[in-house]
């Protein structure tokens, strides 16, 4: 199927476009009201990633909103894990939660190996619902966590703040982290090209705890673990290139290695200036980002400067993809993201 508007494809393998393309992480999330309504519909989020009729509609509905130039699959990071044997459950206002967690040498045994297709089989359809639903419109991205974000949840069974249990297994038996990560690293390179044959155009690797490493025990942790995931994907389909994004949070202090993953696009969170990134990387890969998700609270005038600020920096140069530097959180007004929207498109029409 061609699609229609393939300025994201083509701004992430450093193409010409008409105008710089835009998506927004979490764009289906709780900051829309229908989007809360459907939730409310399934009853809790779990039910709803599950659901492929309500899993699709919620993937449209920013899409019916505004003008995104990709759509995004609705699921979570945590399914691998859930069906690695740690039962995920969330409680409400909480975040997610694991039945059981990862701690020694058997924990990490005990993993059952994934297959995509029967064991994930609600990911799958959610997919192939959503890119016939999407009818070729814009191209739809399937995603997954890094082996390391994912290990951090899998090992402190919830989110954490001090990284304490995750940290101490790298540091004191990197042997069974080691052991974790390449379990994880066969999961998630099975689990992505499941989601290419089932029709996802683009995916994007979520390593948002990337950046709570040391440099080398990033290098160590992270950075091989998910340079593994890229080398066993499948990066063409029916004659179309499937690029790859890599987004490290926080990973600023290491865009060279992080480009010589062999990723086609970086994910750049806000701290870091977009066209000194550009400078440091932008031979060899695309960039996506960078505004902070919190600009989104302020006045039109503001948010309209701050993509203004953020072209500029990035300048009139192939490859330039714009986001926020992380996930959209609940509070912020639907008409904001209208304007960031369509400033984006207006202010970088070629
Ligand atoms: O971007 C999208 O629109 C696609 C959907 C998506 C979700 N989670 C839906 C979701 C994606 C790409 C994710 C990735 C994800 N999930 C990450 C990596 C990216 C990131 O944001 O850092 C992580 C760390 C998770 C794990 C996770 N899932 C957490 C920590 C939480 C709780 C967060 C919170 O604010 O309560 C979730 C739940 C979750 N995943 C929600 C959504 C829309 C909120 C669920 C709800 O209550 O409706």
């Amino acid at each position: 199927m061609a699609l229609k508007n393939d300025r994201f494809i083509r701004a992430l393998l450093k193409q010409p476009v008409d105008c710089t393309p835009v998506w927004m992480m979490r764009q289906a999330g709780r900051y829309l009201p229908e989007y809360r309504e459907t939730r409310a519909k399934a009853g809790d989020f779990l039910s709803l990633c599950k659901n492929t009729d309500l899993a699709t509609e919620v993937t449209l509905q920013p899409l019916r909103r505004y003008d995104f130039d990709a759509a995004i699959l609705f699921s979570d990071i945590l399914t691998i894990p859930d069906v690695m044997g740690l039962g995920l459950y969330f409680s409400e206002g909480e975040g997610p939660k694991f039945k059981k967690v990862v701690r020694c040498e058997k924990d990490v045994a005990d993993l059952h190996a994934i297959k995509t297709e029967t064991d994930l089989d609600y990911v799958v359809n959610a997919v192939r619902s959503i890119h016939s639903a999407l009818g070729g419109s814009v191209p739809l991205i399937g995603f997954s966590g890094s082996p390391w974000t994912l290990a951090t949840y899998m090992v402190e069974g919830q989110s954490t703040k001090d990284f304490r249990h995750v940290k101490t297994m790298a540091y004191n038996t990197p042997e069974i982290m080691h052991a974790l990560l390449d379990k994880l690293a066969t999961a998630v390179t099975e689990y992505l090209n499941a989601q290419i044959v089932a029709g996802a155009e683009v995916v994007q690797i979520f390593d948002t705890w990337g950046g709570v490493l040391s440099t080398a025990a990033y290098q160590e942790f992270s950075l091989n673990y998910m340079k593994k995931i890229v080398q066993g994907l499948t990066r063409e389909r029916d004659g179309q290139k499937i690029p790859v994004i890599l987004f490290t949070k926080n990973g600023g202090l290491w865009l060279e290695n992080i480009a010589d993953s062999g990723a086609d696009a970086l994910g750049l969170d806000w701290t870091i200036d977009i066209g000194i990134a550009r400078e440091r990387v932008g031979g060899k890969v695309a960039l996506q980002g960078n505004m902070d998700p919190a600009m989104l609270f302020a006045n039109a005038k503001r948010i309209q400067s701050e993509v203004k600020s953020i072209l500029g920096s990035f300048g009139d140069h192939p490859g330039h993809v714009f986001n926020l530097g992380h996930g959209i959180t609940p509070n912020v007004s639907p008409d904001a993201v209208k304007t960031f929207v369509d400033s984006v498109h207006e202010l970088s029409r070629r």
